[in-house]
């Protein structure tokens, strides 16, 4: 058995965990996450404060770590860290405290690519969510359909042309003047909302759409943020249509808003689902994995799940705390590249982005 120490910092959670074991078979024997509240006040992410959050916070995640795995760092065989994609400053932190247990303790360095980490993160609660499976990775950075043909065997079949699925939860919720990050806000407000009352357009789903198509597998969330941003202005001065929702009174207003976030949620998960069914298809997979904060979504998940059943595909979604950014996945990924012998030199650095390995063109 290998017990792997993990380290993730490449946005704002301080996070590291422990995984123990070998090939597909592997336990967590503990995590941490620390998330930095502090950005909420600002909207979004501010890249200076995160990387401070983290250096106040590293040492003592990882010792509590590593005392809830009752280990000490001579307990481990390897130290995996994220080396991009993220912040850089941020992503400094965790590759630097990495690097120094590394050298402290004579064990090998691992790199883990972030994104590689979320298609890991199914596995560590469900023995089946193992390769081969179509996966769908939905974080507030990236939007990608991916087939996954074995563990570090990647096909990028579609990804967002421009915003992130996470990041149009986001942008949306700040419309609606939800707090910030808006992705679960949104979804509690959408069940609320009065389905059909909004019937944005699901971006890039054509008639006729054939394999081949350059946008089969693309999906696009700008242009629905546009037309949420004009169905609230809209409704801010004009008369609602429907009487019933409570004419110009506060109530009113408040139930438009539930039913632009059902809209806007329908419509984007109805792309979302329908390129990840299409993919499953093509590739004859009966298994699909989601990844990355979007995969809390319930709607998305019961979603993908009745389109899945259709054609006799299982879903796998990991726990909230397994789907947001954490350091178990990227002790599991790291655990799979110590495998291989992808390990680094202390010379490793941080980058803002870098391409997944493994990950071909379709
Ligand atoms: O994977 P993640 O923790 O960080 C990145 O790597 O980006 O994803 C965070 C994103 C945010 O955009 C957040 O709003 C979104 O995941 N999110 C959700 C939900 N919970 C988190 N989006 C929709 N519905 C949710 N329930
Ligand atoms: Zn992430």
């Amino acid at each position: 058995m290998t017990r792997v120490l993990g380290i993730e910092t490449s946005c704002d959670e301080t996070s590291a965990a422990v995984v123990d074991g070998a090939g597909d078979d592997v336990v967590l024997r503990s995590l941490v996450i620390l998330s930095q509240d502090a950005h909420a006040v600002f909207g979004g992410v501010v890249p200076e404060i995160a990387s401070r959050a983290h250096l106040t916070s590293i040492v003592p995640v990882v010792r509590r770590a590593l005392e809830e795995a009752s280990l000490g760092s001579d307990g481990l065989d390897a130290i995996a860290v994220t080396y991009t994609p993220g912040l850089v400053g941020a992503l400094l932190v965790g590759v630097s405290y990495a690097k120094a247990l590394a050298f402290a303790t004579g064990r090998p360095l691992v790199p883990v690519h972030h994104l590689e980490g979320h298609l890991f993160a199914a596995a560590l609660e469900h023995r089946d969510a193992i390769p081969p499976f179509t996966a769908l990775l939905v974080s507030g950075g990236h939007t990608m359909v991916i087939d996954v043909a074995a563990w570090g065997d990647y096909r990028l079949l579609g990804a967002t042309r421009d915003d992130a699925a996470g990041e149009a939860f986001d942008k949306v919720g700040k419309l609606l003047g939800l707090p910030y990050p808006g992705g679960r806000h949104v979804e509690a407000l959408a069940l609320q909302g009065v389905p059909g009352r909004y019937p944005f357009t699901r971006p890039m789903l054509r008639q006729n759409q054939r394999p081949g198509d350059a946008d089969y597998f693309d999906v696009s969330f700008s242009g629905i943020k546009t037309a949420v941003l004009r169905a609230v202005e809209d409704g801010a001065h004009d008369a609602p249509a429907d009487a019933a929702a409570g004419g110009g009174s506060a109530s009113g207003q408040a139930q438009r808003h539930a039913d632009i976030a059902r809209g806007f949620q329908d419509a984007v998960i109805g792309t979302l689902v329908a390129k990840t069914a299409r993919a499953a298809r093509k590739y004859g997979r009966t298994r699909i994995v989601v990844g990355g904060g979007v995969a809390c979504n319930r709607a998305l998940a019961a979603a993908l799940r009745r389109e899945a059943a259709a054609f006799g595909a299982t879903v796998f979604t990991p726990s909230p705390r397994l789907a947001t950014d954490n350091a178990a996945m990227i002790a599991r990924a790291g655990l799979f590249r110590l495998a291989r012998g992808d390990v680094a030199t202390l010379d490793l650095n941080a980058y803002a982005t870098a391409g997944l390995p493994g990950l071909r063109a379709a």
